[in-house]
């Protein structure tokens, strides 16, 4: 199953466009989550005891766990993570938050060490920007070092269009090139 997280919040989003062409690649089962449609809320007190207090009794049956148990059994994955603010939308980190779940998506050796309970071996954080991407990639540096460090996705792949807000850029011409790189990543 290809595991599809739109955290595209625009209906016109062309982080989703360039997306929806990276899904296009897959034959297999897909699941959406689109995130801004979705009820994923900052963890408050309430939220946290929750959490706590099932993972301490290894009882996820709460509604609040689905996204975590969705997220673990995925073969695949794609993240749709338009560019704000020099990192994503508030509903990704919202949402990472509610897959971190110890019990679910990883659990901690005895030396403390994260040890991944997921499936995928593979992320696209496809991103697209409306002038240049930070060298430091608050964004994708930081969903990769979560993914190989709690998750053990060993391969988080870039895949960006930038530029697409500047006066005179040729639209088109930056989307279609990154549409030929994805296509690259499939020949
Ligand atoms: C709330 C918000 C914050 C943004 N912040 C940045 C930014 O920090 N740097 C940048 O280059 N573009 C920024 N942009 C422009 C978007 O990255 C750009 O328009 C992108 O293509 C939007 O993706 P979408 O079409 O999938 O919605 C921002 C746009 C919005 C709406």
């Amino acid at each position: 199953m290809l595991l599809y997280i739109d955290g595209a919040v625009r209906t016109e989003s062309r982080t989703r466009e360039l997306a929806d062409y990276l899904a296009g690649k897959f034959i297999c089962n897909v699941e959406y989550v689109r995130l801004s449609k979705e009820n994923i809320l900052p963890m408050n007190l309430k939220t946290l005891s929750m959490r706590d207090e099932s993972c301490q009794k290894g009882d996820f049956s709460n509604p609040y766990f689905k996204y975590a148990k969705q997220f673990a059994k995925a073969d695949e994955l794609i993240l749709v993570a338009p560019y704000w603010d020099l990192s994503f939308p508030s509903v990704v980190k919202a949402y990472l938050e509610s897959i971190c779940v110890v019990g679910l998506t990883f659990s901690y050796s005895d030396e403390g060490i994260p040890v991944s309970m997921c499936r995928a071996k593979k992320l696209y954080y496809v991103t697209t920007a409306g002038g240049t991407i930070a060298d430091d990639a608050y964004g994708y540096g930081y969903v990769k070092a979560l993914a190989q460090g709690m998750f053990g996705i060993d391969e988080v792949l870039l895949i960006k269009a930038e530029n697409l807000d500047i006066y005179g850029s040729d639209v088109y011409k930056i989307m279609s090139e990154a549409k030929r790189g994805i296509d690259k990543l499939f020949t």
